[in-house]
């Protein structure tokens, strides 16, 4: 089911354990896994059952991975971390989700389990799509954006890179012709129902969502 005979999971905390129970339905061997920290976080040998390594001792260099924590900043950094020890993204998609042929997934994404993608969507590098969110027809996403569970997104939405969507957020539609801009670095918190543009950096919340 998985093309990853290893697979370097950077972070080992609740997302990063959540993205090695993703791995472990995509077929990799928990045995073949490893979580990976910077050295100053490195707390445990082993978590679930599964080896964590500092990533400076080199111990997952080349291999695979994927970059499993919940901030998009910080998952910009451990990509870039991650590449430096010449490591390449992979691809996760839980056997739940089923894809159209429309859909285009950058690298490094993951698709989580009950995660719906309609049609006509396309998702930049290292984007995560919670459990039970759901992009509909025509909606981009830029690299490193992050759709908690249980997010909504309507059609025609346009959203930035590094956008962090919380859990239970909705998000109206766009138009055909005036697609709605979601900006880069936009935080829309827990339950917030999103009606309009957002810019860039804002933090929206509640319903319907204003900047805050
Ligand atoms: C937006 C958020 C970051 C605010 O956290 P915070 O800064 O600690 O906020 P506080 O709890 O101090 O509350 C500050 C004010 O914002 C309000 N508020 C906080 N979260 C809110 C939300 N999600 N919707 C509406 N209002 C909210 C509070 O009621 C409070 O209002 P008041 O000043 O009138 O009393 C947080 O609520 C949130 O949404 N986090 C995302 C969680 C999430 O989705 N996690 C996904 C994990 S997979």
């Amino acid at each position: 089911m998985t093309p990853y005979g290893k697979l370097a999971i950077f972070g080992a905390g609740g997302h990063a354990r959540e993205v090695a129970f993703i791995a472990e339905r995509c077929g990799v061997a928990p045995a073949t896994m490893a979580f990976v920290v910077e050295e100053a976080h490195l707390r445990e040998t082993t978590v679930n059952g599964i080896e964590v390594h500092a990533i400076e001792s080199g111990h997952c260099d080349g291999w695979p991975f994927v970059a499993a924590v919940g901030d998009p900043a910080l998952k910009e950094r451990a990509t870039g971390l991650c590449v430096s020890r010449r490591m390449s993204a992979a691809t996760l998609c839980d056997p739940s989700v089923g894809l159209h042929r429309t859909v285009v997934l950058g690298e490094g994404c993951i698709l989580f389990p009950g995660a719906v993608l309609t049609v006509n969507v396309s998702l930049g590098r290292h984007v995560h799509v919670n459990v039970n969110s759901s992009l509909s027809h025509d909606c981009r996403v830029g690299d490193y954006s992050i759709f908690s569970p249980g997010a909504r997104v309507a059609g025609h939405v346009h959203i930035g890179s590094r956008v962090f969507v919380g859990i239970g957020a909705t998000i109206v539609n766009g138009l055909h012709n005036v697609p709605l801009p979601i900006g880069d670095d936009a935080f829309i918190a827990a339950g917030a129902c999103v009606t309009g543009p957002v810019a860039d950096g804002a933090r929206v919340m509640g319903v319907p969502a204003k900047v805050r």
